[in-house]
């Protein structure tokens, strides 16, 4: 039972001048606010972000300090968390990120990062989990849990419905109330209601109308209201634009990314309008409440301070975690005829083509950048993989041009510049001719890159190419253009296909990428998420056989961008407005919808060895179920398996998906060992959002539940019927 403080709260808040409460409920710094020594309230300290404690800044400048202290361990992004399909592994995860907070001496942890992947091309999808509702949820409630248990907040973010960066701050974001409600709320729901997050962060797009840090609907109804959320709500670094709105509805503390402390709407602006009287003391107290409620639960006050935990940050347990999560991460999307695993025994020679294979990525992204105590990439790894008897010989094989030097101010202060005004265009007109002036000196290079790669290719009797994204298109701030691979890899691809038709390609990226030029072709195609400072290991162990891969697409993978539903809607990535006009019909809901096959679906993921799934059976009582199903490994190796269970509603009074997840678990199998694996159902699982009552349905009648290995790889089915 957690303590109560309310008396104690209560007490302090007696004590405090108006000054004190509206120095609590505003940034003092790009990091903190202001405590009350008098009182024993200490500032609150916030770091960013989802992959690792970010680097420590000056406090009211975007400079990084740029001491050697702030070193960290880099864990995987949240997309390579939510691969692993795991919710150990997001306990454990949530762990290392909240221990390492407190040992930096923070008290929030601006992560996790939980929107919906609507569109592959938003930039931040890395950051974020899936497209999937409930994936999210089963994810985010560990890894929250696991933060937590260090005596430091979890900040969720960003609240709600923010999956583009195009126009971030004044994009109004229009969503119909059952979307909301099936698709954008649940995973927030769950931090609330499940994990008892400590704090929100308010996201900087408008909802229906209205700024999120602003948003009567959603912070005062929904959250506060249905969901009775005591928790502090956090705005997102510039996301509070109006002093009465925001004074007036259930964000707690303003933040913003410039040094102006005082002049921000919660601070000097604030304190005039009460004098004024046109805003009463009382909503600042309601804040100051959430404040010290959450400094409670931290122990930052009081006598339980002595009994805080310390925390620690870079120890080799954090290491190993993240070594066992990134090896869990990677995919194995195609493997034909056991091209993979690489025998390494023998091997004497090996090519690897590609800048991936040696690009670090840990300090990019925006905010989750990290300064990572090390990082392996795939080259090092293959290198730690293979010993001293393997001559390892790279080549680039394509070319990343020079960006254009960066101008003074830090990206995270020109990222919310008005992207509409003549400066802003001016300079992105600039950046445009300064890159075509250099296309055709590019070009060259690329020429040059891919003959020499071609010409290895050919001459190795195993190549692997290993390419994709990096933090120049999985960034926060702006989308993709487009889906497809950069840098001219496609036809690098190709002709080292060409040349060498066994070439394993592997990817590291945040989102997905097009295949369609080489997908067939291709023997085994190998896919990793941003998986934190041991991913380069993780991905040499998988192709050469020392670890099983049991990754599973958390999303899915269409076979062009056209095919996704916000490229036919033309809704997603425009300035001043979006409406999310697909509704519920979102990643594979739509693709089923229309049957439109993708390269690769929600949930899948190859291994090694194979699975059987048998005897399923379904117990129901009343409106819930529980569906046991018996999976055996049958192959050669040790391995693991997801078994995914969708639902999908026979006779519904509404139009709903062809099936939906509702629950899934991971088992580990030795050759020929086989195991019982139990999913629960609850009420909720059934339900759809009924816009009439105002809450979730469970209608009575014929349901059909799905064991499978995938969405598309559906092994067992039994129709069921709820009362
Ligand atoms: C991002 C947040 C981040 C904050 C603080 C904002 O630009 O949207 O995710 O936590 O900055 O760095």
């Amino acid at each position: 039972m957690e303590k109560n403080f309310e008396k104690q709260i209560e007490d302090l808040l007696g004590q405090l001048t108006l000054d004190e409460k509206i120095g609590m409920v505003h940034g003092a710094g790009l990091f903190r606010t202001e405590g009350v020594e008098r009182l024993g309230i200490p500032p609150l300290k916030s770091s960013d972000g989802p992959m690792g404690v970010r680097n420590e800044f000056d406090n009211a400048h975007w400079i990084t300090v740029g001491t050697t202290d702030d070193y960290v361990s880099y864990l995987p992004s949240n997309s390579a968390l939510a691969a692993t399909w795991n919710k150990e592994r997001a306990k454990e995860a949530g762990r290392v990120l909240g221990e390492e907070t407190r040992g930096r001496g923070k008290d929030v942890i601006l992560a996790p990062g939980i929107n919906i992947k609507r569109d592959p091309l938003c930039g931040r999808n890395f950051e974020y989990m899936s497209e999937d509702p409930k994936l999210v949820e089963e994810l985010a409630v560990p890894l929250i849990e696991g933060i937590q248990e260090n005596d430091v907040a979890a900040c969720v973010k960003h609240f709600a419905a923010n999956s583009q960066e195009t126009d971030r701050l004044w994009v109004d974001t229009v969503v119909d109330e059952r979307t909301l409600r099936e698709i954008y709320l649940p995973g927030f729901e769950a931090a609330v209601k499940k994990a008892d997050t400590y704090s929100l962060m308010g996201a900087y797009n408008l909802l229906n109308g209205a700024h999120c840090c602003e948003n009567k609907v959603l912070l005062d109804q929904i959250l506060r209201k249905e969901w009775g959320y005591d928790g502090t709500v956090i705005s997102d670094w510039g996301g509070v634009h109006k002093t009465k709105e925001a004074a007036e509805c259930s964000l707690d503390v303003e933040m913003s990314i410039t040094d102006n402390f005082d002049e921000y709407a919660l601070a000097d602006p604030l304190r005039e309008a009460v004098k004024k009287g046109e805003v009463s003391e009382s909503s600042i107290d309601e804040k100051v409440r959430n404040i010290l409620r959450m400094m409670f639960r931290l122990k930052m006050i009081g006598e339980q301070t002595l009994e805080r935990k310390a925390g620690a940050y870079n120890t080799p347990e954090h290491r190993q975690t993240i070594l066992e999560t990134a090896r869990e991460s990677v995919v194995l999307l195609k493997n034909k005829n056991g091209r993979l695993p690489i025998k390494k025994e023998g091997l004497k020679k090996i090519a690897v083509i590609g800048c991936n294979a040696e690009q670090i990525h840990s300090n990019g992204g925006g905010s989750a950048e990290i300064k990572a105590l090390y990082e392996i990439s795939p080259l090092m790894g293959m290198k730690m993989t293979l010993g001293g008897n393997t001559e390892v010989v790279f080549a680039r094989g394509y070319y990343i041009p020079e960006r254009e030097p960066e101008g003074e101010a830090n990206w995270q202060e020109a990222s919310l510049e008005d992207q509409k005004s003549e400066e802003y265009k001016a300079k992105i007109r600039e950046k445009e001719e300064w890159e075509k002036q250099r296309e055709a000196e590019n070009a060259l290079k690329r020429k040059e890159l891919l003959e020499e790669a071609v010409k290895l290719a050919a001459s190795c009797e195993e190549v692997i190419f290993v390419g994709g994204l990096d933090h120049e298109f999985d960034i926060e701030g702006r989308d993709r253009p487009d889906m497809k691979l950069p840098y001219g890899q496609e036809e690098l691809i190709e002709a080292l296909l060409n040349a060498n038709p066994n070439t394993v390609l592997a990817f590291v990226a945040g989102s997905p990428i097009e295949m369609n030029r080489f997908r067939d072709k291709a023997k085994a195609i190998v896919w990793c998420y941003y998986a934190g400072m041991e991913s380069g290991k993780a991905l040499a162990e998988v192709l050469f056989g020392k670890i099983n891969p049991s990754g599973k697409l958390p999303e899915t993978f269409a076979m062009k961008y056209e095919d996704c539903v916000t490229a036919k809607n033309g809704e997603f990535g425009k300035e001043g407005r979006v409406e999310f006009k697909e509704g519920i019909y979102v990643g594979y809901r739509y693709f089923e919808k229309e049957k439109i096959e993708p390269a690769f679906c929600f949930g899948h993921g190859l291994s090694y060895t194979e699975f059987a799934y048998k005897d399923m059976e379904v117990s129901v009582q009343g409106k819930t179920a529980e569906v046991t199903v018996s999976v055996q490994n049958t192959g050669k190796l040790a391995g693991a398996e997801t078994v995914q269970v969708y639902v999908a509603d026979k006779e519904a009074s509404v139009d709903r998906p062809i099936k939906e997840l509702k629950g899934f678990s991971k088992v580990f199998l030795e050759p020929g060992e086989s195991r019982k694996v139990t999913v629960s159902l609850a009420e909720r699982d059934f339900a759809f959002y009924d816009t009439d009552q105002k809450e979730f349905v469970a209608e009575a009648g014929e349901f059909e539940i799905l064991a499978g290995a995938s969405a598309a790889d559906i092994r067992l089915k039994q129709t069921i019927a709820i009362g």
